[in-house]
């Protein structure tokens, strides 16, 4: 499904955008008839309420949509559930929301259904590309929005190893990008230990997926994803409730993947790098075990404490390799930790650095385009938690405390040369339907990047031209 705005249509449904402070007002400007429906069927505008109303003639003649009041913390996206609310037909904004591309764009994210192992029911209604936004941009935003959906969606047994390897070779032949994989026991020939020991018990083989793009002497900035396509926590087993929504663990290689869409289709003038450490986490006579102690691509010498702690292990094999060509930039995006959702739920994905500007770029940026993110510490007093008795690391600490902060420090030590180091951890996943984010996988922090990148070095001039 590619998510697009239907052209401008003079027969379009107009949507009227209303605060309850300025519903008497609106309806006196509407026909007698309209603003007597609205009364009768109690219209507020209240947030998020929706109405629509009959000419006499019983054709469709508007919609009323209720708005936030100016002032509070609105969710910019909850014009995104008038696609769900709305019967199949021709719809445009008449008035603007307090910002038109959001709302347009929450629209299109409104529109996704996970069709793929059942049909839609019926037909969806569709926006007309509101006038002052860049609607082909909106559209672009979404379709990556929707590609790491359908990706995180998938179920494990199609989703595997060689098909999340495969939606990267899809991307890369749709932009010119070049791929390629370490499979298997070639991983262990190309010194990624930790890749080779966590994906190995698997059925399909693990592997790194490289993909480059772009001017060799642009500025390289490299995004790295998270690709574990099952994590039964391995002999460390999840529990039933634990491991039910573990296809989603392939999140941040699907995050990674959109932002490497948008990077590319906005023709950012970087040296884009994607890598991706495929893995499933499985169980079974080959599985690396707790207490197996592995060297690791840095040479850091790492004791398996869990075998749960699987997506530092297989990133930081994959950092290292990027940090090996100091790139300007490094990002990695992991569903790395549960942890992270006890401190912040599953919307707001916290994120680490200690490059300051960047923070706030990223924290201001992630805000004003509602992919929101929060800056927590890398604080380094727990950095000794992660020392090996008889090792030089352990994949986890003793208790547990502060999860999510001591799997960044983790990946932290893996890389050192880069000017810019970014980790996100993120959630892939909304728990419950909300505006414009419908039940399921979840692209986080892709578009963000995709403007920070944009934002940071600019686009080429060749690629603007086109
Ligand atoms: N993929 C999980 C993290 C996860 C769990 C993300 C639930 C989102 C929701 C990760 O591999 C994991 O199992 N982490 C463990 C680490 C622990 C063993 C130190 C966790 O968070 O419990
Ligand atoms: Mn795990
Ligand atoms: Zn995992």
């Amino acid at each position: 499904m590619h998510p697009t705005f239907a052209p401008p249509n003079t027969a379009a449904i107009p949507i009227w955008f209303v605060q309850e402070s300025d519903l008497v007002q609106h309806l006196a400007a509407l026909p007698q008839a309209i603003s007597r429906q609205a009364e009768f069927a109690g219209f507020k505008a209240r947030p998020g309420q929706h109405m629509l109303a009959y000419d006499a003639a019983g054709a469709p003649h508007l919609v009323l949509f209720g708005l936030d009041q100016p002032g509070r913390k609105r969710d910019a996206f909850l014009p995104g559930r008038l696609p769900e609310l709305l019967p199949p037909g021709t719809y445009a904004f008449a008035n603007a929301p307090d910002d038109t591309g959001l709302a347009a764009l929450a629209w299109l994210l409104g529109t996704y259904r996970f069709t793929r192992y059942k049909e839609r029911a019926a037909a969806i209604p569709r926006l007309c590309a509101p006038g002052g936004v860049d609607a082909a941009a909106l559209e672009r935003q979404a379709a990556a929005c929707f590609l790491a959906r359908d990706l995180i969606n998938t179920p494990a047994n199609d989703m595997t190893p060689s098909a999340l390897e495969d939606a990267a070779r899809t991307l890369a032949r749709a932009h010119g990008a070049h791929v390629a994989v370490i499979l298997g026991d070639e991983l262990l020939a190309q010194n990624f230990p930790l890749i080779h020991a966590v994906g190995r018990a698997a059925h399909q083989p693990p592997r790194l997926v490289d993909m480059t793009w772009g001017h060799h002497d642009a500025p390289k900035v490299t995004l790295v994803g998270k690709g574990v396509c099952f994590d039964t926590g391995g002999l460390n087993i999840k529990p039933d409730a634990g491991m039910l929504l573990m296809k989603k663990d392939m999140g941040g290689a699907a995050a990674a993947l959109a932002a490497a869409s948008l990077i590319m289709t906005q023709g950012c003038d970087v040296r884009l790098r994607l890598l991706l450490p495929i893995v499933e986490n499985a169980i079974a006579g080959p599985a690396f075990r707790p207490g197996d102690i592995y060297p690791s691509r840095k040479g850091l010498s790492v004791e398996i404490g869990n075998t749960d702690a699987e997506g530092r292990l297989i990133l930081a094999d994959a950092l290292a390799l990027a940090d090996e060509e100091s790139p300007a930039l490094l990002l990695d995006f992991a569903t790395l930790t549960g942890a992270a959702r006890v401190a912040l739920g599953p919307d707001v994905p916290p994120f680490y650095t200690h490059d300051e500007a960047l923070a706030a770029d990223i924290a201001s940026t992630g805000a004003s385009i509602n992919d929101p993110v929060w800056r927590l510490p890398l604080w380094h007093a727990y950095d000794r938690l992660l020392e090996g008795k008889i090792s030089d690391l352990n994949n986890v600490t003793p208790g547990g405390f502060a999860g999510s902060i001591t799997a960044a420090l983790f990946l932290n030590r893996f890389v050192e040369n880069c000017r810019s180091f970014v980790h996100f951890d993120i959630f892939g996943w909304t728990p419950t339907a909300r505006p414009g984010r419908p039940e399921g996988g979840e692209c986080q922090a892709a578009r963000l990047v995709a403007d920070v990148v944009a934002q940071r070095f600019g686009i080429a001039a060749a690629k603007q031209l086109s």
